[in-house]
């Protein structure tokens, strides 16, 4: 692996995962491709290590022609897509987008790894016949232009399982990796005793977000079975940490705890997710993209189940220390843990809701030897205290456009449909 192409690296992941990368070997070089959404900014990017490594593309993975063009100039190897529409709640007002990137996106990413790898295979097999046979023999299978075919771009059709034998019977060079980074919103939801999911539980998918990447994970396995395309594929738990942008839960609460604004939590706040810090998911896809086996899927997860109000709870009581406020030593009847717990806002709930995830990660832990290295309580430590150290990047992001614009949609419509606010006794 030497020229990796990183899809959404100026998000919240990528960015992250971007930083990790350059860290490591330097002979790896980095082309990050980010059509600078909303979520993605060029602030996560700024002072990275050995920068010269990394060169950003403004673009959109739905280009076919211009991911052509970086896979063919910058000699690309591996591919890590990231590049999503990433939000629940605005897949539920805006699913469009999600269709759009999620799945075709991925699709056009997957068709042109297909045509820059398995396409070389075929020219270069073409060359060994051409010493055999005569020029006009040639011609059918020297155009170019013909769409890629099963066969043409993998000679055994067959449809086991993509191992990294089969794989190299297969026509594409096994150096080369397409990773799809997914999520377990696929799997739906959990009942509070339903065992965690592994990777062969059923796709049942509740929101447009993570029908997307259904979608887009169903698409990314048909390439390796039927084109023999080497890709492997995480499912990974709620993600948090540095650069994340504030639309999501925990970095949305911290601004607002440290702003004294209200701290919405849908419903009952009794929802649990399985918590990861971000740094732990970048390990685990690069020992993946080292050690991992073509055509395989891994769950990545925290092993953690706290529900929502827990995590702002926390997320409260970590402030209330380490930015006391003239208050912040009252307990009062509403909060008697934490001054800013009293801030905790019972809003009306999302509409399809999954109620918990949970991951089984046995499988990366026993074949690859990765675990998360932060528990939560450091995990959370940890990122409360990166935002309270960058407040130049907390202002840059807010004031990119649509953010406010967002916020009052999907919390003003909130509270005019609940018709009041409702405070949470501080249980
Ligand atoms: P994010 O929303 O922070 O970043 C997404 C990035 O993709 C942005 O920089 C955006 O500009 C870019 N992008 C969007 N549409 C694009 C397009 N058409 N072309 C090129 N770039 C485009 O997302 P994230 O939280 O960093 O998530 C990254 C990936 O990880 C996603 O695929 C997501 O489904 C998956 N994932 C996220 C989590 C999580 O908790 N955040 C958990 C599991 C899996
Ligand atoms: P989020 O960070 O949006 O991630 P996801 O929906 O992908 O899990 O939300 C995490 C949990 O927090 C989810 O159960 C919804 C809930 N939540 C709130 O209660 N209030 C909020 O303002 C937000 C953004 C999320």
């Amino acid at each position: 692996m030497t020229s990796i192409l990183i899809t959404g690296g100026a998000g919240f992941i990528g960015a992250n995962f971007i930083r990790y990368v350059l860290q490591g070997d330097s002979a790896v070089r980095v082309v990050n491709l980010d059509a600078l959404t909303y979520a993605g900014s060029l602030e996560n990017l700024r002072d990275l290590p050995d920068a010269t490594r990394h060169t950003f593309i403004q673009g959109d993975i739905c280009d076919r022609p211009l991911i052509d063009k970086l896979l063919r100039e910058h000699q690309i190897d591996t591919i890590v897509h990231f590049a999503a529409e990433s939000h629940v709640d605005r897949s539920i007002h805006n699913p469009g987008q999600f269709i759009q990137t999620n799945i075709v996106g991925t699709f056009t990413l997957l068709e042109a790894a297909r045509a820059a790898w398995c396409a070389k295979d075929v020219r270069s097999q073409k060359s060994e016949v051409s010493n055999n046979l005569a020029t006009s023999d040639l011609r059918p299978l020297s155009s170019d232009l013909r769409p890629l075919t099963a066969d043409r771009c993998s000679p055994t059709s067959d449809l086991r399982p993509l191992t990294a034998d089969n794989c190299s019977l297969n026509s594409v060079a096994p150096r080369q990796r397409f990773h799809h980074v997914s999520t377990d919103e696929v799997f739906g939801s959990l009942h509070s005793h339903d065992p965690a999911f592994t990777e062969t539980t059923p796709y049942d998918p509740s929101s447009p977000y993570s029908a997307s990447k259904a979608a887009s994970d169903h698409i990314v396995r048909a390439y390796a079975r039927t084109y023999g395309l080497p890709v492997t594929m995480t499912n990974c738990s709620n993600n948090y940490g540095p650069y994340q942008f504030p639309e999501k839960l925990i970095p949305l609460m911290i601004l607002n705890a440290l702003e004294g604004k209200p701290l919405p939590v849908y419903g009952d706040g009794m929802q649990i997710r399985d918590w990861l810090y971000v740094e732990d998911h970048c390990e685990a896809i690069w020992k993946i993209l080292q050690h991992g086996q073509p055509g395989e899927t891994y769950n990545i997860g925290g092993d953690n189940q706290p529900s929502n109000l827990e995590i702002v709870r926390t997320i409260c009581s970590l402030l209330d220390e380490l930015v006391p406020t003239a208050v912040s030593g009252q307990r009062s009847a509403v909060s008697p843990q934490s001054f800013r717990a009293g801030l905790i806002t019972f809003v009306k709930d999302r509409p399809g809701h999954d109620r918990r995830y949970a991951m089984d990660i046995s499988k990366i832990k026993r074949e690859l030897g990765w675990q998360p290295r932060h528990t939560l309580a450091d995990g959370l430590r940890q990122t409360v205290q990166w935002y309270l150290d960058h407040p130049e990047w907390i202002a840059a992001i807010r004031g990119q456009g649509g953010y406010q614009t967002w916020m009052e949609k999907n919390y003003t419509a909130r509270q005019e449909v609940s018709g009041q606010i409702s405070k949470v006794s501080g249980k």
